[in-house]
């Protein structure tokens, strides 16, 4: 977590540039850098030097800043505040901000393209899977879902809890899910060490949204850094929507308790993966 602050305090930015300014406000004003630490994380557990594989972990980060500041626009949630400060756009107008979101997202490929410890097929490989993970097969399309279903509820029509799960495999957890991903095809695993990793990534990847619908509900916007009741107020679909919170609850339960199972499959040091799940069931924000 300190490697990834202090490598993302350092990318070169062009001094001058307004654009930066407003990149680099959302980039560095907070946010528990989950991803990028998952991504050290998996390469660090099959053995692999973390710190060799920065610069590709980072750039996960600023696909998710840029997926926030997107998130917040009033075109789609409409929030005003985001990680304990003023939205992008409200900070810098919709414009700055939608060019600030693509911004971040082309220099995550730079970041990307940067020298790796693998070789050049491989590095593709992963720079594909990441772009397809960010895209309309992962996050690009859960979010255009997710906007569907806030039509449909407030409608008043039916949304399936397969449909929901869908959305929220998209547009959070593809993300996720290519992180550990990332990680693990960095940190040289196996096959199958890289297929139990995907299946701890895919139930934390899906327990992560069901916990950001859960926290929606039970904090206040002080401790969340958002503000707290957006989904009820925007009609979303969540998981305590359609279930109601103690099921909601129970729902992500098991998925932590699934995550952590895959892992017992893998002979590395997995104690921090698995206690990383436990926190994201956990956490307060
Ligand atoms: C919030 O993500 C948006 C979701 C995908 C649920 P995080 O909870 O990781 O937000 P930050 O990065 O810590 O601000
Ligand atoms: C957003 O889900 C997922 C993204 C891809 C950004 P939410 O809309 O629930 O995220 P928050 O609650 O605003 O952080
Ligand atoms: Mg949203
Ligand atoms: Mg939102
Ligand atoms: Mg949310």
């Amino acid at each position: 977590m300190n490697d990834v602050e202090a490598y993302l305090a350092k990318l070169p930015w062009l001094a001058e540039e307004d654009m930066c300014t407003c990149m680099r406000y959302s980039l560095m004003g907070g946010g528990k850098r989950i991803r990028p630490v998952l991504a050290l994380a998996a390469a660090e557990t099959l053995g692999a030097q973390p710190l060799a594989i920065l610069p590709a972990a980072a750039a996960l980060e600023l696909i998710h800043t840029y997926s926030l500041i997107h998130d917040d626009l009033p075109a789609m949630d409409d929030d005003d505040y985001r990680r304990g400060r003023l939205a992008n756009h409200k900070m810098f107008g919709e414009g700055k901000a939608i060019l600030a979101g693509a911004g971040l997202l082309t220099y995550a490929f730079e970041l990307l393209s940067e020298p790796l410890p693998v070789s050049a097929d491989q590095q593709l490989r992963v720079i594909r899977e990441v772009a397809a993970a960010a895209g309309y097969v992962g996050m690009i399309g859960g979010q255009a879902d997710d906007l569907t279903a806030e039509i449909k509820l407030n409608e008043g029509r039916d949304l399936s809890l397969a449909e929901l799960e869908q959305i929220h495999r998209r547009k959070t957890g593809a993300l996720l899910l290519a992180s550990v991903r990332l990680g693990a095809m960095l940190g040289g695993g196996t096959d199958e060490q890289i297929s139990a990793l995907s299946a701890y990534a895919r139930h934390l990847g899906l327990a992560f949204q069901i916990k950001d619908d859960i926290l929606d509900l039970e904090e206040d916007s002080e401790t969340l850094g958002k503000p707290a009741g957006s989904d009820l107020r925007r009609g979303k679909a969540t998981y305590p929507a359609l279930l109601g919170l103690p099921e909601a609850k129970m729902y992500l339960r098991e998925q932590i308790r699934q995550a952590q199972a895959a892992l017992s499959g893998l002979q590395g040091p997995v104690a921090f993966l698995a206690d990383l799940a436990d926190y994201i069931e956990q956490r307060h924000y």
